[in-house]
């Protein structure tokens, strides 16, 4: 970067996905950015090429942002701009030490994932997907008492794991169903936040695991919370109850979870996330009671125009030498 005391008027953006069109007009209006309209996923090497030459790198989750990648950047790179609110495909230390700047997308997408988190909590008990399927199939033969009866949620326990803005929004969504909110978080909530979402805190996750009728997950992945719901956690839950997953496949043990819901120990799941998107265990695709959506939770409209928005405001104010609001810290 040619610096002559202010960080450069169009700095050099190397976006690495497609987004939507009306963000990638405004960027090539502010900056000088590299687009991939073909939206094909960077190779590594490709990653490392764009880091050399790049100001700012505006990645999303489908980019490997290692150790390796960071080392191959330039002195000129300065911020990571992430397209999305999970940074746990970026090495944060490595970024840190090498005095780039890491910003995310939080607050905008709340709300959407909070709905799709919403729809497979009901999806599920209410075997929505194996009613279509069956119906598609032409194998519907009619109306019967006994026809496909799942369970209700209403009176159920939630237990909500992680707390931040999205269980929050998921604990009112459940709140308006009647469920009863749990959670479980590092850090417990402000007393009055916590009466406000009536939700009943649990300090040991294995006890409260063993009392929800439904888990959702919603904490961010770190290496404390990687297969955080491993093969024993897994076992401490009732045989009826079910799973969601709106955050990141790598919190829960994905084999393990496969396994106990095709024996009858766990009843089911809704997973928007995998361990190894875009593959899908094969054990979870021949589940009935298993829901399964390629990595949605954000995709509407217009969370993706507004996550667009952040990354331009992030990269705008971090080049006027102010500090960007969605600054991430490593851990
Ligand atoms: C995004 C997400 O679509 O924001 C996140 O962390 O998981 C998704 O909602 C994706 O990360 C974009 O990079």
């Amino acid at each position: 970067m040619s610096q002559t005391g202010n960080r450069r008027e169009r700095p050099k953006v190397a976006v690495t996905r497609k987004l939507p069109d009306s963000v990638e007009t405004r960027m090539a209006e502010l900056f000088d950015v590299t687009l991939n309209l073909a939206d094909e996923p960077l190779s590594k090497e490709a990653l490392k090429a764009a880091v050399a030459t790049a100001d700012v790198l505006v990645p999303t989750v489908t980019d490997t942002i290692d150790a390796e990648v960071i080392e191959a950047a330039g002195e000129q790179l300065k911020l990571i701009a992430n397209f999305g609110a999970g940074v746990d495909h970026i090495d944060l230390k490595a970024a840190h030490k090498k005095g780039i700047v890491v910003t995310n997308t939080p607050g905008v997408l709340t709300e959407d994932t909070a709905d799709l988190a919403m729809a497979l909590l009901l999806s599920v008990p209410r075997r929505i997907f194996e009613g279509e399927k069956i119906l598609r199939s032409g194998h519907w033969t009619g109306w019967t008492p006994t026809f496909l009866m799942g369970h209700r949620i209403q009176g159920k326990r939630l237990g909500i794991i992680g707390m931040g803005r999205i269980g929050q929004a998921i604990a009112r969504r459940a709140r308006a169903f009647n469920m009863a909110v749990h959670y479980h978080k590092r850090t417990r909530l402000p007393a009055q936040v916590e009466a406000e979402l009536e939700a009943t805190y649990w300090a040991d996750l294995d006890q409260m695991l063993s009392r929800m009728d439904f888990v959702s997950v919603n904490c961010p992945l770190t290496p404390e919370t990687h297969h955080l719901l491993n093969r024993d956690r897994l076992k401490k839950m009732q045989p009826h109850s079910v799973i969601i997953n709106t955050a990141r496949g790598e919190i829960i043990d994905e084999e393990a979870l496969a396994d106990m819901i095709e024996v009858g120990r766990l009843a089911g799941a809704g997973l928007d996330v995998f361990e190894e998107e875009p593959t899908i265990n094969p054990k979870l695709l021949s589940l009935d009671n298993v829901v399964l959506l390629p990595h949605m939770g954000s995709a509407t409209i217009e969370a993706r125009v507004a996550m667009g928005e952040k990354v331009l405001i992030n990269i705008r104010t971090f080049m006027d030498n102010h500090r960007p609001p969605d600054r991430v810290l490593p851990l």
